[in-house]
């Protein structure tokens, strides 16, 4: 039987079936028609991140509009993730490559996650982890080294979560806003 990192390792799609990580639960690329569940549990976590203030949160929920998604949707470096459990979305990611021209080779394109978002009473049952191991597999893909987030530090869900999957924090990325930038190895 294989452990959770040979499985993340192994997989070459970039599709998640329900039950690899989480049961019942499916995670696919985002489709047009599921942009307003997408945005409904985008936006319902972001008020839920620890560390960020009122203000933070506003700025970045009012960002959220379903035009700026259908034109995400045509991005090549923009990466939109669902999990859904019984055709209802539970789960988003989003991801996008964060570009180091200046860093050593396998540093100079990251798989950079930027929003991770579990509905309330669908976490800890390893819906983010699912989501998190189609981004990476997607990034492995495409021949990415390295995966980043950037985690508050008053976050312990973010944290336990992506520290469970192997990232670290990484000192060549300097702390900023109260958080820190994590990083994981992927080939
Ligand atoms: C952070 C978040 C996305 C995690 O989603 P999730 O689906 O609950 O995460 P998972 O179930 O995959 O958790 C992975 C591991 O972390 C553990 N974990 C997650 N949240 C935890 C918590 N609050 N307390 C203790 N352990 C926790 C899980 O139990 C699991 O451990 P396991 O591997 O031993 O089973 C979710 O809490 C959330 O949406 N928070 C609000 C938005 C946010 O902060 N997003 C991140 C920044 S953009």
């Amino acid at each position: 039987m294989y452990g959770l990192r040979e499985r993340q390792r192994a997989r070459p799609v970039d599709v998640i079936p329900p039950g690899e990580f989480a049961a019942d639960v499916s995670v696919s690329r985002l489709k047009e028609e599921d942009i307003p569940q997408y945005l409904q549990v985008l936006t319902t976590a972001i008020k839920d991140i620890p560390g960020m203030s009122a203000e933070e949160k506003q700025l970045a929920v009012e960002s959220k509009t379903a035009a700026s998604y259908r034109e995400k949707l045509r991005d090549p470096e923009a990466f939109l993730f669902v999990a859904k459990k019984g055709g209802t979305v539970v789960g988003i990611l989003e991801g996008k490559l964060a570009h180091y021209p200046d860093a050593p080779d396998e540093y100079k394109t990251m798989g950079y996650t930027a929003w991770t978002g579990v509905a309330k009473e669908h976490r800890q049952y390893g819906v983010a982890t699912s989501l998190k191991a189609a981004y990476e597999a997607t990034c492995r893909s495409r021949g990415i080294t390295y995966m980043q987030s950037f985690i508050k530090d008053a976050n312990t869900p973010s944290i336990i979560t992506n520290t469970r999957m192997g990232y670290r924090p990484d000192s060549h990325f300097p702390a900023r806003n109260n958080g820190k930038y994590y990083t994981k190895k992927i080939r």
